[in-house]
């Protein structure tokens, strides 16, 4: 396993593969990695040659330093799993080697709609964080494919968008959330849970379950009390909510009885620990 922490170095590396035609994938990551990051890697297998890895804990993306800082780091186990892994090469670089001059002047890259709506909305400059990394990330790789987990649904949406907008030439894999047996979905914040928070973090999912089972047995005409009732629930159980509702899962647009297919998103806080996931379904006739 080869651990690049250069650019230049990286540059020639990936020159000397595309010279000896290789199939290059990319699963860009923050480190910390679980079991929905393996499932990635595994998945990856069926469509390259090569596959990089890159850890970055991009400080762009960050609402605040402290958030920033705090984001747990655990670089040796990662690069043991990694090996376990077969990975060909990881891309380790600082935060100097990525941002020389710093990030808050840095160009950026921006989709205007979908970055803006939903997570966007309580995260302002989280998404244009998101997409100048990957934007610089698929310039330095070059992969022909990169594989991304849906657990991040909006960010999924928004970097196909960047990827056809901006005419990358790269294909994106996408894998469904991979979930504990709880049904509590693999996620690198799961690590601030304590044990009452982490007994309590499945509701979440059974939540939008139901949720979604009560909208498709009133064919979508009860959504605003099922939705207000699942956030009320949620808030009993000690959960705050910061988006719990329906969109169509193309358009991210709200909700409209027209729509055939849907995603129920969810971002809500347990204690300190900001929880995401999704599921999609199809409104019956
Ligand atoms: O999903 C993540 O871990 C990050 O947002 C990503 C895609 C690696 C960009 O920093």
């Amino acid at each position: 396993m080869n651990i690049i922490k250069k650019i230049n170095i990286l540059y020639k590396e990936i020159q000397l593969l595309k010279k000896k035609q290789k199939i290059i994938g990319l699963i860009p990551t923050m480190g910390n990695l679980h079991e929905g990051h393996i499932q990635l890697m595994l998945l990856s297998k069926k469509y390259i040659d090569i596959l990089v890895v890159s850890i970055f804990i991009n400080p762009m993306q960050f609402e605040n330093l402290l958030d920033f800082k705090k984001y747990p780091k655990t670089l040796s186990k990662d690069l043991k799993i990694l090996k376990k892994e077969n990975v060909d090469i990881v891309f380790i670089p600082k935060i100097s080697e990525i941002y020389p001059n710093g990030f808050k002047k840095h160009t950026y890259i921006q989709v205007p709609k979908l970055s803006k709506i939903i997570e966007g909305q309580s995260r302002p400059g989280h998404f244009i964080g998101v997409t100048t990394i990957i934007g610089k990330l698929f310039n330095l790789i070059q992969p022909n494919f990169s594989f991304f987990g849906e657990k991040d649904y909006q960010q999924l949406l928004i970097i196909k968008t960047v990827v056809k907008e901006l005419n990358y030439p790269i294909k994106i894999i996408s894998l469904p959330t991979i979930r504990l047996k709880t049904g509590l979905a693999f996620s690198s914040r799961n690590k601030y849970l304590n044990n009452l928070e982490l007994k309590k973090a499945p509701l979440l999912y059974k939540t939008i379950n139901t949720t979604i089972n009560n909208i498709i047995h009133t064919k979508g005409k009860k959504i605003n009390t099922i939705i207000l009732n699942s956030k009320k629930n949620l808030i009993k159980n000690g959960f705050l909510i910061d988006i719990f509702n329906v969109y169509n899962a193309k358009t991210l647009d709200n909700f409209s009885i027209k729509n055939k297919i849907n995603i129920l998103l969810a971002s809500v806080w347990l204690g300190k620990t900001r929880l995401i996931d999704n599921k999609k379904f199809i409104l019956p006739n």
